[in-house]
C-alpha cells in the first residue's frame, strides 16, 4: 500500500517514520514529558529506554494518536496522527503494554475480527490470518480460546494482530514484560524479522539487555526528559568502560601497580590482594591486553585468572542518570 495513495496532498518525508518536535505532556500540574525531540528513521528499531514512570508509554500513545500533546507536535510519515487519524492509523500497528485481546474468543477469531476492523478484503482475510498465526508459531492453537494461553503466547498473538493490516510502523510497549526466555527469544526474532521486512519499530523497554540486543538506536528517557540518543555501541563506547581483571598467584606489589598505570589505554588501576582491576579508556581492549601480558611476564608475575568485561548499558545508564534502572 502506497502512502501517497491515501493522502496525495500530504508530503511524505523520506527517511523519517516519526518526527517528534518539542513534545511536552502535562497531566494537571504534573509534567510527564518535557520538550522531547527525536525522529525515527525508516526501517529502524528505535528503543525508548527508561525506568518505570519515565514517560515511555505516554510518548508512544501520543505518537500513535491515542493521546494529545500539551504542546509540541508529532508526525508519522508526515501525517498528524490526530488530524489525519484514519490515514495514520492504517500505517501503524500498536501492541499496547496491556495486551487487549478478547479472552473468550479463539486466537483465530481475534485476528479475523481485527482484519474486519481494518477493512482487509474478505477474500484475503483467511489467508492473512493463517500466515500471521504461523509467524507467531500459534497455528496449532488457532482454535483455542485466548484465556487458555500463557503470557508469552498472548504477547505473540498481540504482535501478530498488530501486523495483520501490514503497517509500516509498529509500536511495541514492553513486548517481553513477564514472558519466559523461550517466548522472549521468539519475540526478539519476530521483531527483527519485522524490521528486516522494511518496517520501522518503536519499542519501549526497561530491560537493558533487550535494548542492547534489538535496537538500532536508543533514546534514554528519565523523568520525561531525553537524556541521550545514540546507537548502543556508541553509548557504550562513550559512557562505559572495559575492565580487565587479573588475579595473580601472589599479592600485587606496589611496583607492579605503578607499572600497570603507565600502560597506554589504562585509565585507572585498583589493587586488592592478588587482584588487579584495570579500567580502560576509549580504547579497544585487544590493543591493551598483549602489552599487559608482556609486562606481567617481564615482572615475573604468574597469572591465575584473567577476565575481560565489555562496557554495558547498565554502566551507561548509571553514568548518565546517577542511578540504576531499577533503583
Ligand atoms: N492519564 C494519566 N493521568 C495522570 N498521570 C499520568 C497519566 N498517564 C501517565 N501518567 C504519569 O506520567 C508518568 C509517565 O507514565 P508512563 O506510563 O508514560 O511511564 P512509563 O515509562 O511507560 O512507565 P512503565 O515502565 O511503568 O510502563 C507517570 O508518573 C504516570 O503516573
Ligand atoms: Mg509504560
Amino acid at each position: 500500500m502506497l502512502i501517497q495513495d491515501m493522502d496525495k496532498d500530504t508530503p511524505v518525508r523520506a527517511g523519517h517514520a516519526v518526527a517528534v518536535t518539542d513534545l511536552t505532556k502535562e497531566f494537571g500540574s504534573f509534567t510527564a514529558l518535557s520538550e522531547l525531540n527525536f525522529h525515527i528513521d525508516n526501517g529502524e528499531i528505535f528503543g525508548l529506554l527508561g525506568p518505570n514512570g519515565s514517560g515511555k508509554t505516554t510518548t508512544l500513545n501520543i505518537i500513535a494518536g491515542l493521546s494529545v500533546p500539551t504542546t509540541g507536535k508529532v508526525a508519522v510519515y508526515g501525517l498528524n496522527p490526530r488530524e489525519q487519524s484514519a490515514a495514520a492509523r492504517r500505517l501503524m500497528g500498536v501492541v499496547p503494554q496491556e495486551t487487549a485481546l478478547y479472552e473468550e474468543l479463539t486466537a483465530e477469531k481475534n485476528l479475523t475480527f481485527h482484519a474486519e476492523l481494518f477493512g482487509i478484503p474478505r477474500r484475503e482475510r483467511a489467508e492473512q490470518v493463517k500466515r500471521m498465526l504461523e509467524l507467531a508459531q500459534l497455528s496449532d492453537r488457532a482454535k483455542s480460546r485466548v484465556s487458555s494461553f500463557s503470557g508469552g503466547m498472548k504477547r505473540r498473538l498481540a504482535i501478530a494482530r498488530a501486523l495483520l493490516h501490514d503497517p509500516k510502523l509498529v509500536f511495541l510497549d514492553e513486548p517481553t514484560l513477564g514472558v519466559d526466555v523461550h517466548s522472549r527469544n521468539m519475540i526478539w526474532d519476530y521483531i527483527r524479522k519485522t524490521r528486516d521486512e522494511g518496517r520501522s519499530i518503536l519499542l519501549t523497554t526497561n530491560y537493558l539487555e533487550e535494548a542492547n540486543a534489538l535496537c538500532d538506536r536508543i533514546a534514554i528517557i528519565d523523568h520525561g526528559r531525553l537524556v541521550v540518543l545514540d546507537t548502543p555501541t556508541s553509548l557504550k563506547t562513550k559512557y562505559g568502560k572495559s575492565v580487565i581483571e587479573i588475579t595473580l598467584h601472589t599479592d600485587v606489589t606496589e611496583g607492579l601497580d605503578r607499572t600497570m598505570q603507565t600502560v597506554p589505554g589504562v585509565q585507572s588501576v585498583d589493587r586488592q590482594g592478588p587482584t588487579l582491576r584495570l579500567s580502560l579508556g576509549d580504547v579497544d581492549s585487544g590493543a591493551v591486553l598483549p602489552h599487559l601480558l608482556q609486562l606481567l611476564d617481564q615482572e615475573g608475575s604468574k597469572t591465575q585468572r584473567l577476565s575481560l568485561r565489555e562496557p554495558s548499558l547498565e554502566e551507561v545508564f548509571l553514568a548518565l542518570t546517577g542511578r540504576g534502572l531499577r533503583d
